[in-house]
């Protein structure tokens, strides 16, 4: 039998630590406030950007709601997040992403002050995650670490495999992995002989961004599968980069989508609010 990992429910132990620890600091009059950013009107991100407002209200952290027309330049939203860094009663900026085409997202990302950018985006945050320094860590792959170790799985000396490499979720995820001194292997698009390699991991984490891309065929017996992907199918139903029907009872432990690594991401933001 294999553990479907309830990441809805770990991902509710940690908005409720973090509630008393809010609640802590507030009795030593210091309080937390989050700066949300969103340009123009994606529904997709409207969701998430409200998802993020409801936590920090759930956990007892000020937001900042800022909701910018389409048609905002670069510069004033640069302007908006310069003004935000020197603000001392602002703790956390975060930019939703996409922005619209007409805005540089890395120059974005660039003008947020690193102390103060809780998804853990900037080159600064990232840098102090690959020598080892403290500092923000992405919160999905930060998520994940999570995961696997409020379900008892342990990282160290395993063989872990990262399928997918992009700077928020692959490239952090190994930095992560090998950090709890995993032993790491990052595959992508480009990799010859992906299936020997993922069939080496005894964690397989998946983050490739293609619907239901991994079946049975890529897992080792008894390995631990983690699906960071979401996608809506044809019939307006979620699923993720694994297919989960498939490939879960080859496995000890998978994450199910939704429900898996999804409620993670959010808990994982508050928590770096909090820090
Ligand atoms: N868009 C999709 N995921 C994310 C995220 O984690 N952070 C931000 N800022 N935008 C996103």
């Amino acid at each position: 039998m294999y553990l479907v990992i309830d990441g809805k429910k770990i991902s509710q132990e940690i908005k409720d630590e973090l509630k008393e620890k809010a609640a802590a600091m507030k009795a030593q009059g210091e309080e937390r406030c989050l700066a949300v950013i969103q340009v123009g009107s994606d529904p997709a991100s409207t969701v998430y950007v409200n998802n993020k407002k409801k936590a920090c209200t759930y956990i007892g952290i000020n937001s900042l709601a800022y909701e910018l027309p389409e048609e905002t330049t670069e510069e004033e939203l640069i302007g908006i997040i310069g003004e935000l860094n020197e603000r001392a009663d602002v703790n956390g900026i975060l930019v939703q992403l996409p922005l619209p085409k007409h805005i540089n997202e890395e120059r974005v990302l660039l003008a947020i002050a690193p102390e103060k950018d809780v998804d853990g985006f900037h080159p600064v945050n990232v840098g102090n995650l690959s020598i080892g320094r403290p500092g923000y860590v992405s919160c999905t792959p930060a998520g994940v670490i999570q995961l696997l170790k409020r379900s008892g799985i342990e990282i160290e000396g395993k063989e872990c495999v990262v399928l997918g490499r992009s700077n928020i979720v692959g490239k952090p995820m190994a930095m992560l992995l090998l950090r709890e001194n995993g032993t790491v292997t990052v595959c992508h698009s480009r990799t010859k002989n992906l299936k020997e390699i993922t069939r080496r991991a005894d964690i397989l984490v998946v983050a490739i961004g293609k619907p239901k891309f991994v079946d049975e065929s890529y897992v080792k017996e008894g390995a631990v599968v983690i699906d960071v992907g979401i996608h809506r199918n044809e019939n307006n139903k979620l699923c993720g980069d694994v297919d989960f029907e498939r490939v879960a009872p080859h496995t000890s432990a998978i994450t199910p989508v939704p429900g898996g690594v999804g409620p993670m991401t959010i808990a994982m933001l508050m928590s770096n609010c909090m820090q």
